[in-house]
């Protein structure tokens, strides 16, 4: 990364931890529906919408930032002048606010216009809004997991590493919309780790970090191109992954080398320890 992009790359990421616990702050009061819906049919919550405009006026600000685009946004936006681009999910899993369970904040910094594809990525990381208010990034082909509760960036782990000895699974979509290749799959990982599934794909991401094992969200006989999205989940979170030392797929190889075609194009996902990555791939091409 040139010297130019490693600034813009810090200072996106300072600005990520100082919006953090201001996002958090706005939650209780915008728990409710919006009434509309986001370009991928989504209900909008308020909160989705007030943690987008939020953060799209304070990346606009950042020197170098060219362009925010947003997973609750039809198009990209100009910002100003610059190299780089932000693809950004405000609030991710936020059908979690109702229950009061984690969610987060994705944010992915490309090199030129987008959409883009992962040879393109400069740097990703997500807030995790959980017990403990938490921001991973990875650069440069390491994470780090920092501590963001009073929007500074207090280092938690400078080197997250993916625990060799997986223990967790947890997958979405509805068991009988499955194909038969994940079907098999499942029914071998079921006999060997532990079911742990929360609905927000950064939450569910990071136990797989902290615990080793899978998250998939597969492809489903109803959606084959699953449901997350390749540009503000997919890539950014398969950067993490496999920085982390795991791997990812979209079912035949990384999603770092997916090229995306549309904006808010869909992608089958899995992500995890190498050997399950290896596994499932192995069982959606068997079947
Ligand atoms: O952003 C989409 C998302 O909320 C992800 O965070 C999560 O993994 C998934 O959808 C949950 O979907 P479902 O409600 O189908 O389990
Ligand atoms: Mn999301």
């Amino acid at each position: 990364m040139s010297a130019n992009h490693a600034a813009v790359v810090d200072e996106i990421f300072e600005t990520l931890a100082e919006l953090a616990p201001e996002i958090r702050a706005s939650l209780p009061g915008r728990r409710v529906k919006s009434g509309e819906t986001n370009p991928s049919g989504e209900t909008r919550l308020e909160a989705d919408a007030y943690a987008d405009e939020l953060i799209e006026a304070a990346f606009g600000e950042i020197d170098g930032v060219g362009t925010y685009a947003s997973e609750e946004q039809a198009e990209p936006i100009d910002v100003g002048e610059g190299p780089v681009s932000i693809a950004c999910d405000p609030l991710d899993g936020s059908s979690n606010i109702k229950p009061n369970s984690p969610m987060g904040t994705i944010v992915a910094v490309y090199e030129g216009e987008l959409p883009a594809g992962g040879d393109r990525l400069l740097a990703s990381g997500f807030v995790l809004f959980g017990p403990i208010l938490t921001m991973t990034v990875a650069r440069d082909g390491q994470v780090y997991e920092a501590n963001v509760g009073d929007g500074d960036i207090e280092i938690i782990d400078d080197d997250v590493t993916i625990p060799d000895e997986p223990t967790v699974y947890g997958m979405g979509g509805r068991v009988p919309d499955w194909t038969d290749g994940f079907a098999g799959f499942i029914e071998e990982v079921e006999q060997e780790y532990k079911l742990r599934y929360g609905g927000a794909m950064v939450a569910d991401v990071n136990q797989v970090l902290t615990y080793g094992g899978i998250f998939s969200y597969p492809a489903l006989q109803s959606a084959p191109d699953g449901k997350l999205r390749l540009q503000f989940e997919g890539i950014p979170i398969a950067y993490i992954v496999e920085s982390a030392g795991g791997e990812s797929s979209d079912g035949t190889g990384s999603l770092l080398d997916v090229e995306p075609t549309e904006f808010h194009q869909r992608v089958p996902v899995h992500l995890g320890n190498a050997e399950l990555i290896d596994r499932v791939e192995t069982h959606l091409a068997d079947a």
